[in-house]
C-alpha cells in the first residue's frame, strides 16, 4: 500500500518512520514532509502549493493521493483538519484519517469541546464563556477577590480561601497554535490576556470569544487514542500507552508555555486506577457523546489530562496525535500503523488488537536557543544553522532523530536518499527530537540524552529533565 502523510513535524517524522518499518506498506509520501522524512527509507517528500490548510494545497493533495494510488492518507496537524480536509478526500472517494469539520470542532472551538464535555458528563474543569469585554474582565476581578465564587470555585480546601487566589486560565475560543491559553496568577495578568484577545485581537477570530476557566493544579498526562465512529454504527475509541509532554520552556516546569519540550511514555504515575477512572470518567462519556452527536470521527484523537488527587480532568481535546508525544509513543507500538488505520476508517476497530513493546521510550527535544538578538524559542530564533550529527555515536545510544523545524541542507552532497541521513539545517524553533528505548523510564533518559549529545547546532538548547 502506498500512504500519504501530510504535515511536517516532528509527529509526521514520526509516522512516516511508523509505516516505513511495515512490510505491507511499499511508499510513504510525505506532504510537506521535512529533512528528516526525506532521508527515511521508502519515504518521498513531496512539496505543497502554499499551507496544506489553504485551498490549492487541499486540492492538490487530493489530486495527488488519486493519481498516487495511495491506499491511505493520514492528516497530522489540526488546521488542515480544521479546513475540512477529510470531508474533501471522503467526497471523493478517498480515505483519510481524520475527523471531518463538524467533529474538528472538539478542538478548533474551546466553547463547543466544554459544552459537549459538560453535557455528556466528561470530568472538566468549571468554566466561563464572554464574548463581551467588560464582563470578562469584571469577571476576572470577581475571582482574584472572591474565588469561591467564579473559576476557581470546586476546590474549597484552605489553600484556596483568598489568601491563596488560584490563577485563571484565560482561553481563545479558536485555534491559535498553541499561543491561546494564559495561566494568570493576578489580576493584571488576567487583565492583560483578555485586553490583548478581546481589545487588541492579537489572535483575529479565534479570540473573539474567551474562556476564563478554573486552574486545575497537578500533573499532565496525554493519552492519545484511535477513533472509529460514525453516524448509526456502534463506536469505538482504543487508546493508546499513556504519554507525558514537558510544555514549560525550562527545567523544572520553569518558563513560557511551548509546542512541547519533550515526552516520556509510557506514564510511570499513570496507575492502573487512574486507568479506570480515565476510561470511566472521560473515555467512555466522550464515546458516548460523540455517537449521539452523530459525529464522524475516523482518526487520533489526543486527550489533555491534568491528574488532581488521584482523579482525572480533561484539559482540552485535540483531534490529532500530540507532537512530541507521538515521538516516544510510536516506536513503542508493535501493531502494524497502517492497519490500524484502516481498521478505523473500515469501522472494525473493535477487532483490532494494539500490541505495545514493553519499556519506555524518552524524546527529549532541541530547540533553537538564545543568540545575540535573538530570544530563542518560543520567541524568535534563528534559521538556517547546519545540524552536525555524529550517527555512530546516535545509533550506539540506540537513539533515533525525528526532525521537525530541521530541512535539507541546500549544499547537501549527493542527496539525502543516497545515505539516510540528510544534511540539516535549522528552519523551526523545535528543531528535533532524539527518542530512545529502554528497559525502564531511567534507562530510556540516559540513553536519549547520550543520543542528544551526538547532535550539535549553533545555539541548541534543551530540557535536561524530560521524564523525570
Ligand atoms: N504536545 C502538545 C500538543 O501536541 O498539542
Amino acid at each position: 500500500m502506498t500512504v500519504l502523510v501530510v504535515g511536517s513535524g516532528g509527529r509526521e517524522h514520526a509516522i512516516a518512520w511508523k509505516l516505513s518499518q511495515e512490510e505491507n506498506i511499499e511508499k510513504v509520501f510525505v506532504a510537506p514532509g521535512n529533512g528528516g522524512t526525506a532521508g527515511e527509507a521508502k519515504c518521498e517528500n513531496v512539496p505543497l502549493p502554499g499551507d496544506a490548510a489553504g485551498e490549492e494545497a487541499q486540492c492538490f493533495l487530493a489530486d495527488f493521493a488519486r493519481k498516487a494510488k495511495a491506499g491511505l492518507t493520514i492528516v497530522g496537524p489540526e488546521a488542515p483538519l480544521a479546513c475540512g480536509i477529510v470531508d474533501r478526500f471522503r467526497e471523493e472517494g478517498l480515505q483519510a484519517v481524520g475527523p471531518d469539520r463538524a467533529a474538528a470542532r472538539l478542538e478548533t472551538s474551546k466553547s463547543y469541546a466544554k459544552s459537549f464535555m459538560e453535557h455528556y458528563g466528561v470530568r472538566t474543569g468549571r468554566y466561563r464563556l464572554f464574548t463581551e469585554y467588560d464582563s470578562a474582565l469584571h469577571y476576572a476581578g470577581q475571582h482574584f477577590k472572591a474565588p469561591s465564587r467564579a473559576a476557581g470555585a470546586s476546590d474549597t480546601s484552605a489553600k484556596n480561601r483568598p489568601e491563596h487566589i488560584p490563577p485563571l486560565v484565560v482561553k481563545a475560543d479558536g485555534l491559535a497554535a498553541g499561543k491561546g491559553v494564559t495561566v494568570a496568577s493576578a489580576p493584571e495578568e488576567a487583565a492583560g490576556a483578555i485586553a490583548s484577545l478581546m481589545k487588541e485581537k492579537s489572535l483575529g477570530e479565534a479570540g473573539k470569544t474567551v474562556l476564563l476557566e478554573e486552574y486545575i493544579e497537578g500533573r499532565e498526562v496525554s493519552v492519545l487514542a484511535a477513533v472509529s465512529v460514525s453516524p448509526g454504527k456502534p463506536g469505538v475509541i482504543l487508546p493508546f500507552l499513556p504519554a507525558r509532554d514537558h510544555k514549560r520552556r525550562f527545567d523544572g516546569g520553569k518558563g513560557p508555555n511551548t509546542g512541547g519540550m519533550g515526552a516520556i511514555a509510557p506514564v510511570p504515575d499513570f496507575s492502573p486506577s487512574l486507568e479506570q477512572d480515565f476510561n470511566a470518567r472521560i473515555l467512555r462519556p466522550t464515546l458516548k457523546g460523540m455517537e449521539a452527536e452523530g459525529l464522524d470521527y475516523r482518526g487520533f484523537i489526543f486527550f489533555g489530562l491534568m491528574i488532581r488527587n488521584g482523579r482525572c480532568f480533561l484539559l482540552e481535546y485535540n483531534v490529532r496525535l500530540g507532537d512530541p508525544e507521538t515521538q516516544a509513543v510510536l516506536p513503542l507500538m508493535e501493531s502494524n500503523l497502517g492497519d490500524l488505520c484502516l481498521a478505523m476508517l473500515e469501522n472494525r476497530l473493535d477487532a483490532f488488537r494494539t500490541a505495545w513493546k514493553a519499556g519506555a521510550v524518552c524524546a527529549p527535544v532541541a530547540v533553537a536557543g538564545e543568540l545575540p538578538g535573538f530570544a530563542g524559542y518560543p520567541g524568535a530564533y534563528r534559521k538556517g544553522d547546519p545540524v552536525t550529527v555524529d550517527w555512530e555515536k546516535l545509533a550506539g545510544a540506540g537513539g533515533r532523530l525525528f526532525a521537525a523545524g530541521a530541512a535539507i541542507a541546500p549544499d547537501a552532497a549527493g542527496g539525502p536518499a543516497d545515505t539516510g541521513r540528510a544534511a540539516l539545517v535549522t528552519s523551526g524553533g523545535r528543531v528535533l527530537a532524539v527518542s530512545a528505548w529502554g528497559a525502564d523510564a531511567g534507562e530510556a533518559r540516559e540513553r536519549a540524552y547520550r543520543g542528544l549529545s551526538a547532535v550539535s547546532f549553533e545555539g541548541m538548547a534543551y530540557r535536561a529533565d524530560i521524564g523525570v
